[in-house]
């Protein structure tokens, strides 16, 4: 998608619009070559579903395995870059006076781009916590899996939203404060499926926001999205930019 497939009405919004909410999933981060969640796992792991895996209960029942996993895809992670998808929104970051970044994905690669103020619903897997204290702790190198509280000695986990836990409840308030607030709501590269994250984009619509969605599929938001753009973030998100500040 180039400039010229973008609506010059869109345009003419961003060139006015004073806050603007963009909400992330898994999408932006494919053309980093980093894994949707949905997406057959590889390897070793190709036997296993996420979905048994990133549970409170998989980590009670092997707490092992489940640190080994992600492991594996802290890994993956680690060799990802961030692409022109994440760095298009560091530039809208910096030109719009009042810019919120909500993401679903728990890779780091917004920060890794540059985004200063970054939202997380899902938390984030570089980051390790304790398990029952859910204080942050470094594990640094070890072979144990997974290693012990320095100060409890309880089991250090990922600092991720499991399946059946709830989200931050800071992150989740502070995303809808801002959805509701914002003249324009982008939704990108989420299949706007797992809640509380796809009600955001009706907060933003309920309260007079202009709803932009950029994915290459359709997805159930699509229907009541003002503006669709067909594209990989990759792609659309460059041009976009390019068009509102050239
Ligand atoms: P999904 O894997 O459900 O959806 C990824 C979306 O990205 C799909 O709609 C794709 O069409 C779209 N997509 C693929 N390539 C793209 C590209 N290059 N540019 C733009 N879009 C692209 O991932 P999420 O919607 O993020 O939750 O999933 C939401 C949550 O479901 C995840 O955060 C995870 C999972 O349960 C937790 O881990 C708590």
């Amino acid at each position: 998608m180039t400039e010229n497939d973008l609506p010059d009405s869109l345009i003419r919004t961003m060139r006015n619009a004073r806050r603007v909410v963009a909400l992330t999933g898994a999408g932006i981060s494919a053309e980093s070559g980093v894994p949707t969640f949905r997406e057959a796992q590889t390897g070793l792991w190709e036997t296993y579903e996420p979905l048994d895996l990133a549970t409170p209960e998989a980590f009670e029942r092997d707490p092992r395995l489940v640190w080994e996993w992600y492991e594996w895809r802290r890994k993956l992670v680690d060799a990802a870059e961030p692409n022109a998808g994440h760095r298009a929104l560091v530039e809208l970051e910096y030109w719009l006076p009042d810019f919120t970044l909500v993401t679903q994905n728990v890779d780091g690669l917004h920060q890794r781009a540059g985004s200063r103020s970054v939202i997380e619903l899902h938390g984030n897997i570089t980051r390790s916590i304790c398990s029952a204290e859910r204080t942050p702790i470094d594990p640094g190198l070890t072979e144990l899996a997974p290693p012990p509280c320095p100060q409890c000695g309880a089991s250090l986990r990922p600092d991720v939203v499991w399946f059946g836990e709830a989200l931050p409840a800071a992150a989740i308030l502070d995303a809808t404060e801002s959805a509701r607030s914002c003249d324009v709501f982008f939704s990108i590269g989420t299949s706007s499926l797992v809640q509380p994250a796809a009600s955001l984009p009706e907060a933003a619509t309920r309260s007079g926001a202009i709803m932009v969605e950029i994915n290459p599929e359709k997805t159930p938001l699509s229907s009541r999205a003002d503006y669709v753009l067909r594209g990989p973030a990759g792609e659309v998100l460059p041009a976009l930019v390019s068009a509102i500040y050239s």
